[in-house]
């Protein structure tokens, strides 16, 4: 049957670019997929020992085209989910996806604009909220203003307070780079143990929320559980590390620069960025 499909050529560019980014997987869409399915499954049969959805609703910020709420209705740990994004084609792909895999009524796109205001004002409650690689935009996405006057740390404090107030469980995943979040700490390493994942801990320390657990997106294995790898760099002196470190931005420094000069890519074409990615996982109560 399917020998007699013709494809109009633009669409088959559209697949063929799909095909080509969900290919590489170079944000660990899928390991952080498996991962929050098991954070959620825990925290249903927590809830009330149930293991499978009983008129759960998920809502995903800037959830893209909707993978991980895909996952979560396919595995039937979720009933309804609706994705918030601001790309209209991002959405669309997410809907045939969704027609494809015969779940088309159970999943809503919504082209819309997160930013405080409307987390405060117009998010509906919901079970379950998905935050994942979206906050560390803030400031020069969306809430310029406020990031900017109040600090991104304090900033997260009251999007965390808005949450608290909208869902009983949450995952967040953020990512930590050079030079994101913007009006934040300054990173004190710049490749190897980053220190701000551990700052934003005691962020949600200080919030109400329970912290599950949290993990590098590195670190996450493909049944989606999270184990700390114990690396060479653990037992080095923290001196050293920070040696190794500053050679590491040099030549990545140098290799940027040359890039720009000359035109010639020098990275690998597979390199992925899990490492700078980190996933926190929230709950009320204990
Ligand atoms: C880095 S991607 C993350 C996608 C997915 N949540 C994940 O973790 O793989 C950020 C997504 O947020 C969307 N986005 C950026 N700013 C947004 C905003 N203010 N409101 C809603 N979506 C936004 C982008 O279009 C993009 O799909």
């Amino acid at each position: 049957m399917t020998a007699y499909i013709q494809i109009p050529d633009e669409i088959l560019q559209v697949l063929k670019s799909i095909r080509s980014g969900s290919s590489k997987d170079r944000f660990g869409v899928i390991s952080r997929s498996r991962f929050i399915e098991s954070s959620v499954r825990e925290f249903l049969a927590k809830k009330g020992g149930e293991t499978e959805n009983s008129g759960i609703r998920v809502i995903d910020l800037g959830g893209n085209s909707g993978y991980f709420s895909y996952s979560l209705l396919k595995s039937n740990l979720v009933d309804q989910a609706v994705i918030y994004d601001t790309n209209k084609n991002y959405l669309e792909i997410g809907r045939v996806v969704s027609v494809l895999g015969g779940i088309e009524n159970r999943m809503q796109f919504k082209q819309q604009k997160i930013d405080i205001d409307f987390l405060r004002d117009k998010l509906l409650k919901s079970d379950i909220i998905l935050a994942n690689n979206l906050f560390h935009h803030a400031g020069y996405l969306f809430d310029n203003d406020v990031v900017e006057r109040e600090g991104w740390g304090e900033y997260m404090s009251q999007i965390l307070e808005i949450f608290h107030e909208k869902c009983d469980f949450l995952v967040l995943g953020l990512g930590f780079k050079e030079s994101l979040p913007k009006f934040w700490l300054e990173p004190k390493f710049f490749y190897f143990a980053d220190s701000r994942a551990n700052e934003f801990e005691k962020i949600i320390n200080g919030s109400k929320w329970n912290l599950a657990t949290f993990a590098r997106v590195d670190e996450i294995s493909t049944d989606g559980k999270a184990q700390k790898s114990t690396s060479l760099l653990d037992n080095l002196p923290k001196v050293l590390i920070s040696q190794i470190d500053l050679g590491l931005k040099f030549i990545i420094r140098l290799r940027a620069w040359f890039e720009e000069k000359t035109g010639v890519a020098l990275r690998t074409r597979n390199n992925t960025r899990t490492h700078k990615y980190w996933i926190y996982v929230l709950s009320k109560g204990s």
